[in-house]
């Protein structure tokens, strides 16, 4: 299994990192994708590749963080980009749920970092949190941009605009929540070739860890719950998430 989006670049992390690597491992996770949501966590997210292997980052500005951006940060994320584990830009987005950022700001962000993408030839980690509605409008402006809808929490016609346009999907802890019944029966709806799986740790802690700090050791209890929605086996289920993964970022076997 690949955990296709954590954050162990987060300080809730810094005194025990090495253990919830080794948990993970213990746990069937081969692989960690660690996103960034400023530069500084991007930065970290880099810095870890080094350290452990099975690691890869993803770098970029969360819209929380996108009143952070400008041509200097644009430069050291699109430095970050060039290093070989580095698999995508992100996350990025839209967030009117908590409207950290302005949304004209959290908007010329999203685009600036699409392009960015574009540029480098890499896909998109997308965050959209209460934004559906301008999420597709902008992703349309650069439908040649491979993306991730991370945590989709979206609709079910949203997702068919999505599958159109060749995007993938991935979901966490959230799917596996006592009153996510319809986030379950909209993911049931989307093909599972298109579907990856994450934790988001330290946020979003699947069953019955909800509440606590999330990790990567826990993301069979998300798939075990996918391959129940799917009506596959767990194995079969682990096995095509990790191949989606594997697609979606283009990581060799080998890696
Ligand atoms: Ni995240």
């Amino acid at each position: 299994m690949i955990d296709s989006h954590a954050h162990l670049n987060d300080p809730q992390f810094s005194a025990d990192l090495a253990e919830v690597v080794a948990r993970a491992e213990q746990n069937g996770v081969s692989g960690i994708i660690n996103v960034g949501y400023d530069l500084l966590s991007s930065q970290k997210a880099v810095q870890l590749v080094e350290e452990y292997p099975g690691l890869y980052a993803v770098v970029g500005v969360h819209p929380h963080d996108a009143k952070t951006w400008d041509s200097s940060v644009e430069q050291a994320i699109a430095d970050l980009a060039a290093h070989a584990e580095v698999l995508a830009i992100g996350e990025s987005g839209l967030d009117y749920y908590y409207d950290h950022s302005p949304r004209d700001v959290q908007q010329a962000v999203f685009r600036a970092q699409l392009a960015l993408a574009r540029a480098l030839n890499l896909p998109l980690v997308v965050h959209s949190r209460d934004a559906a509605r301008d999420t597709l409008e902008i992703l349309q402006e650069f439908s040649d941009v491979p993306c991730v809808l991370h945590c989709y929490s979206g609709s079910w016609e949203m997702a068919r605009e999505y599958l159109k346009m060749g995007h993938y999907f991935s979901i966490g802890g959230a799917l596996t929540f006592k009153n996510a019944d319809r986030l379950r029966s909209v993911i049931s709806q989307i093909p599972i070739e298109r579907m990856l799986v994450e934790t988001d740790c330290p946020y979003l802690a699947p069953v019955p860890h909800r509440g606590k700090r999330n990790e990567p050791a826990y993301l069979a209890l998300v798939v075990r719950q996918l391959a129940e929605l799917y009506n596959v086996t767990v194995e079969e289920a682990a096995a095509i998430t990790e191949r989606n993964t594997r697609l979606f970022f283009r990581i060799n076997e080998e890696d």
